[in-house]
């Protein structure tokens, strides 16, 4: 009969180390500063943390004013975007590891929006523009067999990427025409007018299409890439641009 062997207890050399990093965060508190500030903090952190746990630890164990959004904490609700080390990103979606821990890791606002308090941001520009392009399905016609609007898998395919959209606003806040012009619609506006256009379900598609053939619509996109590089769900948004872009001149999605 086979002898059971004891399992070896995991050495304390194989715990996992923790280490310290610099949080280097950009404050600004409209009752007592004129101007941001920067303001460092060091943080006990494990290479699997993220950068969400990161401001959770600085606001629960030192500083409780430090202001941010952020809800579901797992890339879904779109709430926690910022410019981490000059990139948009999601603090919940952002390894420690993935820094370079030797130096300090630069936290602020995006960019873009007017800044209310430490990393928050008021949104209220960006929803208006995505408000403005009709982000809802306008299905007028009767459905050809009375009961539901089928839908070819090719059909479908023409707007899944755009689809993927949780309304972070790392896109348009990484937009430098969006910097510039803040009546820009934005890479995000012009991502969920396309999920409508493209889909043959919908009515209105040249309504969209025509706010959209505007000074501050498709044509303001200088095809820079830093939206499609930004966005936290992989959409190519620049693409997704150029192909509302290609439906303006063709008169049709
Ligand atoms: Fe965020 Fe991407 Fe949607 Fe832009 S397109 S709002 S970056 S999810
Ligand atoms: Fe701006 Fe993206 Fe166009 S970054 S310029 S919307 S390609
Ligand atoms: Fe919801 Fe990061 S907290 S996406």
């Amino acid at each position: 009969m086979a002898t059971a062997t004891a399992e070896k207890p995991p050495a304390a050399a194989d715990a996992v180390p923790s280490f310290t990093v610099t949080l280097i965060i950009r404050r600004f508190d409209p009752e007592v500063d004129e101007e941001p500030r920067w303001q460092d903090f060091d943080v006990e952190l494990y290479g699997t943390d993220r950068v969400l746990d990161a401001l959770h630890k600085i606001k629960w164990e030192q500083d409780g004013s430090l202001t941010f959004r952020r809800s579901c904490a797992h890339g879904i609700c779109g709430s926690d975007a910022m410019r981490i080390n000059g990139r948009n990103r999601l603090a919940c979606k952002t390894l420690i590891k993935d820094l370079d821990i030797t130096k300090p890791i630069y936290v602020e606002a995006i960019k873009g929006l007017p800044l209310e308090k430490d990393l928050v941001v008021d949104m209220e520009p960006f929803f208006e523009s995505f408000r403005e392009v009709q982000p809802f399905l306008q299905a007028n016609s009767t459905p050809g067999n009375g009961k539901e609007r089928v839908q070819s898998v090719a059909d479908r395919a023409r707007f899944d990427d755009t689809t993927k959209c949780i309304l972070c606003a790392a896109c348009t806040s990484s937009c430098p025409v969006f910097w510039t012009d803040g009546q820009y619609f934005g890479p995000a506006a012009i991502v969920n007018a396309h999920r409508f256009i493209f889909d043959s379900r919908d009515d209105q598609a040249k309504v969209r299409l025509d706010i959209l053939n505007d000074k501050e619509g498709v044509w303001r996109c200088r095809t820079t890439f830093n939206c499609s590089e930004a966005c936290p769900r992989g959409i190519q948004v620049t693409q997704a641009i150029a192909e509302v872009k290609s439906a303006i001149m063709r008169g049709k999605p």
